[in-house]
């Protein structure tokens, strides 16, 4: 038997998206390799598929050092499998491994173990390796059944059955322990993939996944528990996910960014409703959903319904607010619409003209002005009123104006969508008569397209286009954890989210009132669809009728719980995970030490990145923040909108887990 150093173990973390952006997952591993490659340095790679469209763009090669690694790369090849193998360029730079499926497709069967060849040169060390969802899980059963000396976790993002059930029309969470899941998979033409799925669950040492809802699924659907215990150690399994909270040297720069990128979509907002652009900027609020289409799991259905009943209220009580509400979802289309593209053209010749038009009166004032000698009234000598605009410039700029007369109103929708008339979007905007008509208080633009600076609508990439918008909406059914809410929040943009997704449950068992920090969760689970759909009603005319003084204040304090979503702390679940894992595979080299619950675990050495400025803005000394730490089961107590923001940073203590610093 090999005697591995456990204490300095290698880690492999593999997924599919390592490298390749789909969804949430993505963010997941980019986000945390900062802090992964911090505790592993060199002893962290990477593993995902090989795109050569995109790889270029991600990766950068490298020799490979690894001699181990290099002996099985070289007789990769020999075998004629194609390998990219460099640093991910992303921060934290990571090694990574990139491995064109296609080239091994011939020898499926063998392909996942010949990694794997490396722990049987790699001796001196213990090897985890970390799999991410049942695409990458696909090693883990092969990985058992050759008995590879290594110790495996995995980390499941969804269940595919859970996925499925839920975007049909099932009751989900009340007949959850009911299902006879081989049935329900078969009969949804998923059977294989469920079947990996599972063998991977199985076969791992340590099984994780990221929300207590998605664990009580897993428990249900895959049958077995997330976590476990030795006779050492235990923990809950639950990875909860965290994000690189990016943080402004100036205590109110995401506040700034608001404002500017706010103007920014104003610039969208006064093209796309040329013609019908009667309601005050000032006093319009931008909301959005964004994500993948899942019609029913993002809760796009509730969403548009809510925003129905928003638009009657808002009317009823006579509210001088307007609000915009997107919907971002990328779906099959032809191209931009003609009517979008000539709203922005429009607009942007009438700005341009009146620029011109400005500058040939300013400059016809200032000659006049420079040639002024003396006599009458100096003002009107050099400013006539009928000589200010000639004939010329009043016939361009009626012609401009004339130009934003429209026959309809504003479209839905910024783009000729491939199958318009059978669109679940579309339908449910027309069904609820949402159609941007000059009474309606709640306009709806869908655009089937992810968010980027590229674009010549709006113009934005996503980050910004979020910074700028006032309030998420993200009112899913289905939702594992849901990063887009949890991107609002460090950016300091509040959001709404449901008790379904994996993150409002965080939230709202760490939150005494979530709403006042701007999370506001609506209740998808003991409620009704009509009462859930009133609820979110609710909270979104309640936020109309904020003022701008109270959503500035909701804005810093969402801001504030950007730390408690930190990788820095959410990390430790992860280096539980992994140590659980260590204490599986090799129980001996654990003999003689201390029982260890998952509360004891230590948090590595601070990076050496400046720590948050907001907390040192606020004088929180590294002891107070320990002893933060230690506050078991802390609660972060409530705040109103009108509390001044300064007078809070005192007793604001954002740890929910009760860890140490080493
Ligand atoms: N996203 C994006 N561009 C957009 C809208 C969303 O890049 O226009 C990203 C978003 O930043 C988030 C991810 O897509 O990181 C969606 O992740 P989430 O966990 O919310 O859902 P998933 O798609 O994994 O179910
Ligand atoms: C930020 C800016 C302020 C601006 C405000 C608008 O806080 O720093 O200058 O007035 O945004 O907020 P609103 O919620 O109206 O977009
Ligand atoms: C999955 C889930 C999403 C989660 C993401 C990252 O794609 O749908 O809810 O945020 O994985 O864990």
């Amino acid at each position: 038997m090999v005697h591995r150093d456990v204490r300095n173990p290698m880690l492999f973390e593999i997924a599919w998206e390592v490298a390749n952006k789909v969804g949430g997952i993505y963010t997941v591993i980019r986000s945390k390799a900062p802090v992964t490659v911090h505790e592993f340095g060199e002893r962290y790679t990477l593993i995902g598929p090989l795109f050569y469209k995109t790889a270029a763009a991600e990766v950068e090669p490298e020799e490979v050092t690894n001699p181990f690694m290099k002996d099985i790369l070289e007789e990769m090849s020999r075998q004629g499998i194609r390998w990219l193998y460099g640093r991910w360029l992303i921060e934290g730079a990571p090694q990574v491994l990139l491995l064109d499926t296609g080239s091994i497709s011939s020898r499926l069967d063998d392909w996942k173990a010949d990694i794997w060849k490396f722990v049987a040169r790699e001796k001196s060390k213990a090897v985890i390796a970390h799999f991410h969802e049942w695409l990458a899980g696909v090693g883990i059963p092969l990985l058992r059944k050759r008995h590879v000396d290594l110790t495996t976790i995995f980390t499941t993002h969804a269940t595919l059955l859970g996925r499925y059930l839920c975007a049909g029309s099932v009751d989900f969470y009340n007949n959850i322990q009911n299902f006879v899941v081989d049935e329900e998979a078969g009969k949804r033409g998923i059977y294989h993939r469920y079947c990996i799925e599972r063998a991977a669950a199985h076969c791992s040492d340590v099984f994780t996944t990221v929300s207590q809802i998605t664990a009580y699924e897993a428990e249900h659907l895959l049958q077995r528990k997330p976590g476990g215990f030795t006779l050492l150690y235990d923990i809950h399994g639950v990875l909860p996910n965290g994000l690189n909270a990016v943080k402004f040297s100036a205590m109110h720069e995401f506040q700034n960014l608001h404002a500017r990128n706010k103007e920014k979509i104003h610039n969208f907002v006064r093209g796309h409703f040329y013609g019908h652009f009667d309601f005050d900027l000032d006093n319009t609020l931008y909301f959005f959903t964004a994500g993948r289409y899942e019609f029913r799991n993002k809760g796009v259905d509730m969403f548009i319904e809510s925003l129905a009943r928003l638009n009657s209220r808002l009317k009823a009580c006579n509210s001088p607010m307007t609000v915009v509400a997107f919907i971002i979802m990328p779906a099959a289309t032809q191209s931009f619409a003609v009517e979008a593209l000539k709203g922005q053209a429009v607009t942007k010749q009438l700005k341009e003209t009146v620029k011109d038009i400005t500058e040939k009166i300013g400059q016809r004032i200032f000659e006049k002005a420079a040639r002024y000698t003396g006599g009458g009234d100096i003002v009107s000598a050099v400013m006539e009123q009928n000589e200010l605009l000639t004939n010329e410039d009043r016939v361009l700029l009626k012609r401009r104006v004339i130009a934003l007369k429209r026959g309809g109103w504003p479209p839905i929708v910024t783009h000729n969508m491939v199958d318009d008339s059978s669109d679940p979007i579309l339908n449910a905007i027309r069904n609820v008569r949402l159609l941007n008509g000059p009474d309606d208080r709640v306009k709806v633009i869908f655009h089937p397209e992810f968010m980027s600076s590229n674009n010549p609508l709006i113009g934005l990439d996503y980050e910004d286009f979020v910074r700028g918008c006032h309030l998420g909406v993200f009112p899913s059914y289905y939702e594992p954890w849901g990063y887009t809410p949890a991107e609002c929040t460090v950016m300091g943009v509040p959001s709404i989210t449901t008790n379904l997704s994996g993150f409002g449950g965080f939230m709202e068992e760490i939150l005494e009132t979530s709403s006042d920090y701007g999370i506001y969760v609506v209740d998808r689970r003991m409620k009704s669809a009509d009462e859930s759909i009133n609820q979110l009603a609710d909270h979104m005319l309640q936020f109309c009728q904020k003022s701008r003084r109270q959503r500035i204040n909701q804005r810093n304090r969402t801001e504030r719980l950007s730390d408690l979503l930190d990788w820095k702390i959410m990390g430790m679940e992860y280096v539980r995970a992994r140590k659980l894992a260590l204490h599986r595979a090799y129980p001996d080299s654990f003999v003689g030490s201390e029982i260890e619950s998952h509360r004891k675990v230590k948090i590595p050495k601070p990076l050496s990145a400046p720590g948050s400025p907001r907390i040192k803005g606020s004088g929180i000394s590294d002891e107070e923040i320990t002893e933060g730490m230690h506050n078991l089961g802390f609660r972060i107590p409530g705040q109103t909108d009108d509390e001044d923001d300064e007078v809070n940073k005192e007793n604001f203590f954002l740890y929910p887990f009760p860890l140490e610093i080493r």
